[in-house]
């Protein structure tokens, strides 16, 4: 079960305010491009793809064909990206093998059962496929603006997996070869708008802090941002597990 609900208000929640604007991932585009190095006709899957922005960039980016799996109704509802298959990472549904590589964007603190989910991916990809992790992990945060603001969140954070026991899940499964680099992204084109959009319901560590550190934190964003200039940047980490 993942940390937090994915009902219809999350998922509303996300689809209205982390979906980003194309033009704020050109590092994200290059940096995925270096590993998966994606050929005409190569096959992607999206595990845990929401509402499948990632999906449909990577389609248009890249040509590939990509096939998401996403276990929650109400996100898969909010997905216009197909093929879709209601799926858990843990369980894929999923009968042929030798995809050219997985993308589990934001979603492997979800995952109960991470050594399962490694040996899934073993199961579904071609030997040598990567699969292409992009997630915040516990003493990584320093460059993500939403833990400033809320300092609090970072105590959620720690109870992420870190970035070695996803790396020992893989390893034990299969991919022993892994590399980490934070890659940046324009996360919104100022503090102002970024606290406009900001919806703790998007957010798991937002949804996990208590109301009165939410509404402090807000407060210091709002304050901020009256005389704050220029976009806010965040580097997430992309680990590449083979
Ligand atoms: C923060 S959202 C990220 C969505 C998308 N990957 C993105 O980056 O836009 C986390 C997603 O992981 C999904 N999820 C949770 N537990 C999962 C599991 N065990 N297997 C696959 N996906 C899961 C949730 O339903 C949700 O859609």
């Amino acid at each position: 079960m993942a940390l937090i609900s994915y009902d219809d208000t999350d998922a509303a929640a996300f689809a209205a305010s982390r979906e980003l604007a194309r033009s704020g991932l050109k590092r994200w585009r290059y940096a995925v491009q270096q590993h998966l190095r994606p050929r005409t006709g190569s096959t992607l899957l999206d595990v845990g793809a929401g509402t499948g922005a990632w999906a449909h960039a990577f389609t248009d980016w890249y040509g590939v064909r990509v096939l998401a799996v996403e276990p929650a109704a109400a996100m898969r509802d909010r997905c216009a990206h197909r093929p879709l298959l209601a799926g858990d990472a843990t369980a894929l549904p999923l009968a042929t093998s030798g995809f050219d590589g997985a993308w589990l964007s934001t979603m492997v603190h979800h995952v109960a059962d991470l050594d399962a989910m490694a040996r899934e991916l073993r199961r579904v990809l071609r030997p040598g496929a990567p699969v292409l992790i992009r997630s915040p992990f516990p003493g990584r945060h320093q460059r993500i603006t939403l833990f400033h603001w809320f300092p609090e969140a970072v105590r959620v954070l720690e109870t992420y997996p870190s970035l070695a026991r996803v790396r020992a899940a893989f390893a034990d499964a299969g991919f022993p070869v892994s590399t980490v680099e934070p890659v940046a992204q324009i996360t919104a084109g100022s503090l102002a708008e970024c606290a406009d959009r900001m919806d703790r319901r998007a957010h798991t560590p937002l949804q996990l802090i208590t109301d009165a550190e939410y509404a402090a934190g807000m407060a210091r964003l709002r304050a901020a941002a009256d005389s704050a200039h220029g976009p806010v940047v965040d580097h997430l980490d992309l680990l590449v597990l083979r």
